[in-house]
C-alpha cells in the first residue's frame, strides 16, 4: 500500500470516478465519506492500494490504519482482485477492520475467505415522509405543537459562535461511539466546508440559561440533502444530562418536518445496529431497517475481544 502522494497525482481523480462507477452499478457506495474526502486533499493522509490495468485503475483499497474499505470495478470482478486488495491492506495493517457496504455477496465472500468475521453492523434505515406531509396539509397547528421544545430551551438553526458548545455536546453524547466521538473542532470545521453544508440544517436545541457547568446545547440534529427526494438524518445527539426526556423524539420530528418542508419524500439514516436506544427512537418515528454495512475483523484482532 502506498500513500496517494507517492502515486501519480492524476490517479486521485480517476479513483473518485471509479468509486462513482462502482456505486452506480451496485446501488450502494463502496467507500465512505472519509475515504472519498481524502482523495480530494492536496496531501492525502491515508493509504491506498491501487490495481491498474494498463493506464486504468480497476480497483482500490483505502485504509486509515484501523479501518479499510475496498472496491473493484464490476467488469473486473470474479478474478481474485478483491482478495488481492484485502491482502495488501493486511500486509501493511494486519489488524485493520474492513467495512463491506451493503454486505454485498462478493465482499462478504472475500472477507470470509480471508478468515475475517463480522463484528459490527451499521444499519441503513428509511422513513416515508408522506404521513407528515399529510399532517402538515390537514392540521399544521398539531405539527407545530409537536415541535415545541421545553420552555427552558429554544430550537433553532446553527449560528456562528455555536462551535465550541456543539463540539462539547457531540463529545458527551457520543463518548462511546468510535467515529462520531472523534469529531473535534477541526473535524467539525472540515464538515462545514462540505458542499452540502447549510447552517439551518444543523438544528440546535439551546438551553436558554444554563447553570454553571451545564451544557449550552441540550441536543442537535443535522440534516444532509441526500439523493433527489431524500434527506439524510446525518447525526442526532442528546447530551447525557438530557437523555430519556423525549428530546431525541422531538429532534427527529423537527428533522423530518424540515425535510418535508424542503421537498423530501423520504428520510434516511445510518445507525449502529447494536444501539437499541437509537434504533428504537428511530422506529418510533416510522423508520424501518433497509440494509446494513458490515464490519469484518480477523479472528485474532483485538476488536473481536
Ligand atoms: C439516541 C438518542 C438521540 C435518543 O434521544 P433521547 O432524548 O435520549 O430519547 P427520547 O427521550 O426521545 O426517547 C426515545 C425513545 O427511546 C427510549 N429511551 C430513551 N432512553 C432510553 C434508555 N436509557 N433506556 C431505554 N429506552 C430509552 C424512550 O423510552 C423512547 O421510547 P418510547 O417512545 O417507546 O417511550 C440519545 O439517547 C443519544 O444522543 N444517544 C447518544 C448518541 C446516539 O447514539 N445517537 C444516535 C446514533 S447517530
Amino acid at each position: 500500500m502506498n500513500s496517494l502522494s507517492e502515486l501519480d497525482p492524476i490517479i486521485a481523480t480517476r479513483l473518485s470516478t471509479l468509486a462513482d462507477e462502482i456505486a452506480q452499478h451496485d446501488g450502494i457506495p463502496p467507500f465512505g465519506a472519509t475515504a472519498l474526502a481524502d482523495l480530494r486533499r492536496p496531501a492525502p493522509r491515508d493509504s491506498y492500494a491501487v490495481l491498474m490495468e494498463g493506464e486504468d485503475p480497476v480497483g482500490f483499497a483505502w485504509c486509515d490504519g484501523t479501518s479499510a474499505e475496498f472496491g473493484v470495478h464490476p467488469d473486473h470482478r470474479g478474478k481474485g482482485l478483491g482478495a488481492l486488495l484485502l491482502k495488501a491492506v493486511h500486509q501493511r495493517y494486519p489488524e485493520a477492520a474492513v467495512w463491506a457496504h451493503g454486505n454485498l455477496p462478493g465482499a462478504e465472500a472475500v472477507a470470509r475467505a480471508a478468515g475475517l468475521k463480522p463484528v459490527r453492523e451499521l444499519w441503513f434505515m428509511e422513513a416515508d415522509l408522506s404521513p407528515i406531509e399529510r399532517q402538515l396539509e390537514q392540521d399544521p397547528d398539531r405539527v407545530t405543537a409537536s415541535l415545541q421544545p421545553p420552555a427552558s430551551m429554544v430550537l433553532r438553526g446553527f449560528r456562528e459562535g455555536d462551535e465550541d458548545a456543539w463540539v462539547e455536546t457531540n463529545a458527551a453524547a457520543f463518548a462511546d461511539h468510535p467515529e462520531q466521538s472523534q469529531v473535534d473542532a477541526a473535524a467539525f470545521a472540515e464538515l462545514r466546508e462540505e458542499k452540502w453544508w447549510q447552517p439551518h440544517l444543523l438544528r440546535i436545541l439551546e438551553v436558554k440559561n444554563p447553570q454553571p457547568g451545564e451544557p449550552r446545547i441540550a441536543g442537535f440534529v443535522w440534516l444532509k440533502p441526500s439523493k433527489p427526494g431524500a434527506m439524510e438524518i446525518f447525526v442526532v445527539g442528546v447530551h447525557p444530562n438530557y437523555q430519556g426526556q423525549g428530546i431525541g423524539g422531538l429532534l427527529m420530528r423537527e428533522a423530518m418536518t424540515t425535510a418535508v418542508n424542503m421537498g423530501a419524500a423520504r428520510a434516511v439514516l445510518y445507525v449502529d445496529g447494536a444501539d437499541e436506544i437509537a434504533t428504537h427512537t428511530y422506529e418510533r418515528q416510522g423508520f424501518v431497517h433497509k440494509g446494513a454495512d458490515v464490519q469484518y475483523v480477523g479472528a485474532t484482532s483485538p476488536a473481536t475481544n
